[in-house]
């Protein structure tokens, strides 16, 4: 451990730039909510927790030198930010509740000065970056209790440190139940176009000492067949209330061949990126992005035919039928998910 993704250093928003893993560890500072649009939406900084961090720092940075007279002013400043940071990319559930926080906080202290409810507001943010560490602990807590010694672990895209602050949520577990002495053994799925497995996963589990090793995603389901996987862990951009999950795209595929070979599918992800407002995974917004990532962006020369039509969803939608459990930071959610959900996120905070 001991990286950690996002920090507030010099009155700025300090990120690991992740577009340069994992050739080098470089650190960015973001000074505006211009230069936080434009890191988010090239995945300079990104996986759904981490979003919710910058996102409520970017509330701050948006508005600490705001000159507003009264709150009315104020807050239209903030509810445009709000719009701005929140056009930069539209799965992660958790980058519009960082924006949500900040503007909650700014909203039930509409009685205090300006400069104070801006103080207030870069509290709260400081807080969303604290309270990750802990919530991905408590995650990769309930989940090691389910992986059991020498299990082989697959996943996909990054939901470890570097989609965090610190610790991750898939790979939360992982870390936990390598601290628990599992003997475990992780599979990373590359995760085309981005390479965020290839590039990130592997890159922070080798650091961790966590042994991994990489596959291409179209390589999962012979590893399935050899009975080489255990259980399948992924991490998740936004939970519907019926349990549907938008992660990276694959991971619906990688639960629809857990299911034919009879591995557990999980998915772990704070309570933060659930969305109780939307019923199941039909309402979930996907990203859809350029071609060029697909035909161009990691290969010295194109791969495709000069202007071919590209297919390139950012994520997808696995239903809640093939998911066996979701980990939360507040426990492990089994079916039926539509009414667990509901308990679990009714439950007061412990
Ligand atoms: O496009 P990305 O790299 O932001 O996608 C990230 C993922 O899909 C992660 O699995 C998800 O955000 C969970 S991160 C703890």
């Amino acid at each position: 451990m001991g990286l950690k993704t996002i920090t507030w250093e010099k009155n700025k928003i300090k990120i690991i730039d992740q577009t340069k893993l994992p050739n080098s560890l470089v650190y960015l500072y973001i000074n505006n909510i211009k230069q936080l649009q434009q890191a988010i939406k090239l995945l300079k900084v990104r996986g759904a927790p981490a979003l919710g961090a910058a996102a409520a720092l970017g509330m701050y940075l948006a508005v600490r030198d705001s000159r507003a007279k009264s709150f009315k002013q104020f807050s239209r400043e903030l509810e445009k930010a709000a719009r701005y940071i929140g056009s930069s990319r539209p799965t992660a559930r958790n980058l519009f509740w960082g924006i949500e926080r900040t503007c909650a906080i700014a909203l039930s202290n509409s009685s205090k000065t300006v400069s104070e409810i801006k103080n207030l507001i870069f509290k709260e943010a400081e807080r969303i970056v604290k309270v990750d560490m802990a919530t991905c602990r408590r995650i990769g807590s309930y989940g090691a209790a389910l992986i059991k010694k020498n299990d082989s672990i697959l996943t996909v895209c990054n939901a470890g440190i570097l989609a965090t602050i610190d610790y991750g949520t898939a790979l939360g577990v992982i870390y936990r139940a390598a601290q628990l002495k599992k003997n475990i053994e992780v599979f990373a799925c590359e995760t085309r176009p981005l390479l965020q497995g290839a590039r990130l996963t592997t890159w922070e589990l080798k650091k961790n000492r966590v042994p991994v090793t990489l596959l291409c995603d179209n390589m999962a389901a012979t590893l399935m067949k050899e009975r080489r996987v255990d259980k399948i862990i992924a991490g998740a951009d936004r939970i519907a209330a019926n349990g549907d999950t938008a992660n990276k795209i694959g991971t619906y595929s990688l639960a629809v061949l857990a299911r034919y070979h009879r591995i557990p599918f999980y998915i772990a992800a704070p309570v933060s990126t659930f969305d109780l407002d939307i019923r199941d995974g039909q309402g979930i917004p996907i990203e859809q992005r350029r071609g060029y990532e697909v035909t161009t962006l990691f290969f010295k020369k194109p791969i495709a035919a000069k202007g071919v039509k590209v297919f390139n969803p950012a994520f997808d939608v696995t239903p809640h039928k093939l998911i066996s459990a979701i980990i939360t930071d507040r426990g492990v959610i089994r079916p039926p998910f539509a009414s667990n959900i509901k308990r679990l996120l009714k439950k007061p905070k412990k």
